[in-house]
């Protein structure tokens, strides 16, 4: 296993980046634009391919590196289904699992500190984002923040975790790295309150001065989408209704790049074939799958995902490969869905 606790000195930021071996899949949580360059280097170093990366919640002091690592990897973004993000590439819900190869971490909806905010649980660790701090936890006054939600999500939630449990958190001001579940029970100062009233009183009255980054970070963090428009510049976009006047002919063949836990919750398009985005190179390249179905079949290859943003990407891979006729479904089946588009279950 691979576990790496990196820090972002500005906004005191923590991010995790883990991978099961060296030479394998790797994700990372948290990442700060900032030390986009440290962890591709590290990540280099280590062999490994960053296949996710994922946000805890909209910050509000320091800029994700989400949309760098996107652009540099082609990693898939991933963040809650309540984030006001403009696109993610992937968004969980609550007792989703947040998976690459060998590791797999549970996301628990842990909103308070903000109205998307997530907690990953992994094994005997939990990624705590800003929900729970060491001896401290999230302010909840922006962002649609709410302490007595965040009430629900400690108590209610994460500190029913065992006790043994290692909480590694968002951020730390004071240098400490890493704490327990029954530690902070007994010496955070924020969960020594009776009820939910005493604790929505304690954060009510923080009086906290606005992060220095709020007015830049936010902006730049709800605009981590990628700029579809360029893929559609160039010819190789449908929009959903022009999809959904094709789909089923015999000479196109349609690919969906999502994950099983997103095709069972929002249905697939018929008759559409599955190849999750992580195993796409090795589909298009000559020998491969989409290859051969391309050249073989005269097919066109017409790719879609959640929200457009891996099938965009799949679409410059495939055309780089010398797919030509591959396009994909602007907006994806959430495009596919609005516009009134068949599902199958
Ligand atoms: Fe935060």
């Amino acid at each position: 296993m691979i576990f790496r606790q990196l820090f972002e000195p500005v906004s005191c930021t923590y991010s995790y980046l883990l991978a099961s071996r060296r030479g394998g899949e790797a994700l990372i949580i948290d990442p700060v634009l900032e030390k986009v360059d440290r962890y591709l280097q590290l990540i280099k170093e280590l062999n490994l391919k960053l296949v996710k990366a994922a946000d805890t919640h909209l910050h509000a002091d320091h800029i994700t590196g989400l949309g760098a690592l996107r652009d540099r990897t082609h990693c898939i973004t991933v963040m809650g289904e309540q984030t006001k993000a403009d696109v993610v590439s992937m968004r969980l819900a609550d007792g989703d699992k947040l998976t690459i190869e060998g590791v797999s971490l549970d996301a628990i909806y842990t909103p308070g500190h903000t109205d998307d905010s997530y907690s990953f649980i992994m094994g005997d660790r939990v990624f705590s984002g800003d929900t729970l701090l060491i001896r401290g936890t999230g302010r909840t006054d922006f962002q649609n923040g709410d302490a007595r939600q965040q009430y629900d999500s400690l108590f209610g939630r994460l500190l029913t975790l065992p006790e043994e449990t290692l909480v590694f958190p968002a951020h730390d001001y004071k240098g400490d790295t890493v704490s327990t579940i029954g530690e902070e029970k007994r010496f955070n100062p924020r969960l020594q309150v009776k009820s939910v009233e005493e604790y929505v009183e304690l954060m009510n009255n923080l009086k906290l001065p606005n992060p220095k980054m709020m007015d830049v970070a936010v902006p730049a963090n709800l605009h981590v989408g990628l700029h579809q428009e360029e893929i559609a510049r160039r010819g190789w976009a449908l929009s959903a209704q022009q999809a959904m006047a094709i789909a089923g002919r015999p000479d196109i063949a349609l690919i969906d790049l999502r994950e099983p836990i997103e095709r069972e919750r929002h249905g697939v398009i018929p008759s559409s074939l599955h190849v999750p985005y992580p195993t796409l190179q090795e589909n298009i390249h000559a020998g491969g799958m989409l290859n051969e179905l391309a050249k073989a079949t005269g097919k066109r290859i017409l790719f879609y995902c959640a929200f457009g943003e891996r099938s965009a990407m799949a679409v410059q891979a495939a055309q780089d490969v010398g797919l030509s006729s591959a396009c994909h479904i602007q907006g994806g089946i959430d495009a596919w869905k609005k516009a009134g588009g068949p599902l199958a279950h």
